[in-house]
């Protein structure tokens, strides 16, 4: 029924109860989970997992926050690893102003890499963007020329305008805890405004939990809570939020 396009199962949060974890959500209904990866380390371990749980796939790449502990040579590695079959996306990759603004020219030489790594491999990505809205469409902008690019931009911060521009350059947006916050003003219109064909529901899972349990670490079958706000906000049922999203997903990532 759901699918959480976005979480971080081998987040240290989860060390004492993963398999639990990832259990419940299968019995709350997420028949599909993508878990992102940061780095290469992480990569490897997001696989692991992924070879371990049906219903579990992953992405695999470096984060903008570890730029500063990476190398451009872990790519090689990373270009090595998303040939496994449940690689279903490249990410998660994109820029970050709010945390390291020290490292945006190395944070920029990344994105650009992976997404032509991602367009290499005929692989959608997964785009982390914070405080960097115009840097980010400026870049999947020049880069539009590479046919194969598409993706989702993660954890959506921007406005209806953007949203719209990146429909244009082939990406669709994801929405996650935020928007179920009571005093988010902004998503309620800006949920309307969106046609439901270009939206993903993520939980960001260990981060971003929703109401009514936010300040808890958030888990996959919480992405019930962020389908439920869409519902609401478009007048739609919550399985037709569910339906369609999960479609939407399946169309864009690479999962059997
Ligand atoms: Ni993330």
């Amino acid at each position: 029924m759901f699918f959480d396009s976005h979480c971080h199962l081998t987040a240290e949060q989860f060390d004492v109860d993963r398999d639990a974890v990832i259990q419940r959500a299968v019995d709350a209904g997420v028949t599909r989970l993508l878990t992102l990866a940061t780095d290469v380390e992480s990569s490897r371990a997001v696989i692991a997992l992924a070879e371990k749980f049906d219903v579990v796939f992953c992405a695999i790449g470096i984060h903008p926050e570890s730029v500063r502990d990476s190398s451009l040579d872990d790519l090689i590695l990373i270009r090595e690893l998303a040939k496994h079959p449940k690689v279903a996306a490249i990410g998660e990759i994109g820029l970050d102003f709010y945390w390291d603004k020290t490292t945006a020219d190395a944070q920029q030489t990344f994105f650009e890499t992976q997404l032509e790594l991602a367009a290499e491999l005929n692989l959608p990505v997964v785009i982390h963007d914070r405080d960097a809205h115009e840097k980010i469409l400026g870049t999947l902008r020049e880069m539009r020329e590479l046919k194969e690019l598409r993706g989702v931009l993660h954890a959506f911060s921007g406005d209806e305008a953007m949203a719209r521009e990146a429909f244009d350059l082939g990406y669709v947006i994801s929405f996650g805890g935020p928007i179920t916050f009571k005093n988010n003003k902004r998503a309620p219109d800006l949920l309307r405004a969106l046609p439901l064909e270009k939206i993903l529901i993520e939980t960001d899972s260990p981060y971003l939990t929703p109401h009514p349990f936010r300040g808890k670490r958030n888990e996959p079958l919480h992405v019930r809570y962020v389908a439920e706000r869409i519902a609401e906000v478009k007048n739609l049922s919550i399985e037709q939020v569910a339906a369609q999203t999960t479609s939407n997903a399946k169309k864009l990532f690479r999962v059997m």
